[in-house]
């Protein structure tokens, strides 16, 4: 399946995009957003395209082909394209993030995001560097464990979770999404709820693999430098605690006279796409107004 890309009407709004202007996509994923601003910004608009997941570059690549000559397209962490987008002296007008894994991560089941299909627990968006999921669940402390469930995953029996990790992991370590899947499933014995009962320590491993807070959190400083002085940063987050970093660093920016909220609070999807697309569904936008 490909990826939908969410709200893309009110974005394209929200961060006024017309012929001419240029327009850094940190997380371009399948080149949903991208190609809505390309098409939107017709004939000049340039875009540069950034992915962490090379798979999701090559696809971006395909996808966004018949713009070929207005794209560029970097590989690396959302900090590591900023740095090397500033050192080319690159000003956009405008630099979205659209946060978190893509469909086509969750679709793909060998690259361990999902614990609907078994395969080796590795979670990483960028599969050439970093430790694996399961490297983690068999190396770090218990409280450790317990927080990202807690804090990341928003699980309310995280200790017993991670508690029950650390001891089996003495006897057999974990390898598969469905070792971790079947430890929660014993662990919390519930079936046929609204969500499965492995989804929140999924969630939680998978931001600790990937640093998603902490890279949200150092990119915002850094878009802000980037943004030209009248652009716009704008984030779509799907998770209470993003949305929360989000809403913090624009109110600070605020505060310093350095920007103006075009969103005073943050934007959902229309009752139209939230029928269409699940994704929509939690999806928050908060968009600032560069000042300088
Ligand atoms: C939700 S998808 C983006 C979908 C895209 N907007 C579209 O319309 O197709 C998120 C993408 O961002 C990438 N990603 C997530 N966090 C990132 C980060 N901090 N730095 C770079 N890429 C990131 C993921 O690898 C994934 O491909």
């Amino acid at each position: 399946m490909s990826h939908v890309p969410v709200m893309a009407g009110e974005v394209l709004q929200l961060i006024g995009a017309s012929t001419g202007r240029v327009l850094v996509d940190l997380t371009v994923g399948a080149g949903g957003h991208s190609a809505a601003y390309l098409e939107a910004t017709t004939p000049e608009g340039r875009v540069h395209a950034c992915d962490r997941d090379p798979e999701a570059l090559a696809l971006a690549e395909v996808n966004l082909a018949r713009y070929s000559g207005r794209v560029t397209f970097h590989h690396g962490d959302s900090v590591s394209c900023l740095h090397q987008l500033a050192r080319q002296g690159v000003r956009p007008d405008a630099l979205l993030m659209d946060l978190g894994v893509s469909s086509m991560q969750l679709d793909e089941p060998e690259r361990g995001f999902t614990f609907r299909e078994d395969a080796l627990l590795d979670m990483r968006m960028d599969p050439t560097r970093g430790p694996t999921a399961a490297d983690l669940v068999n190396s770090i402390s218990l409280e450790d464990l317990e927080s990202a469930l807690r804090e990341l995953g928003g699980e309310l029996r995280a200790r017993r979770i991670a508690q029950a990790i650390v001891e089996r992991r003495v006897r057999r370590p974990f390898r598969t999404t469905g070792d971790l899947r079947e430890l929660v499933e014993q662990v919390l014995r519930r079936r046929g709820g609204r969500i499965h009962p492995a989804t929140r320590t999924f969630q939680g491993i998978r931001m600790l693999v990937n640093k998603e807070r902490e890279l949200l959190t150092a990119s915002l400083p850094l878009a802000m430098q980037l943004v030209k002085p009248g652009g716009f940063v704008a984030c779509l987050s799907f998770h209470s605690g993003e949305d929360r970093i989000v809403k913090v660093a624009f109110k600070e920016l605020v505060a310093a006279g350095r920007g103006e909220l075009v969103t005073r609070k943050p934007l959902s999807a229309s009752m139209n796409e939230q029928r269409s697309n699940r994704r929509s569904r939690s999806a928050r936008l908060r968009v600032l107004k560069v000042l300088r």
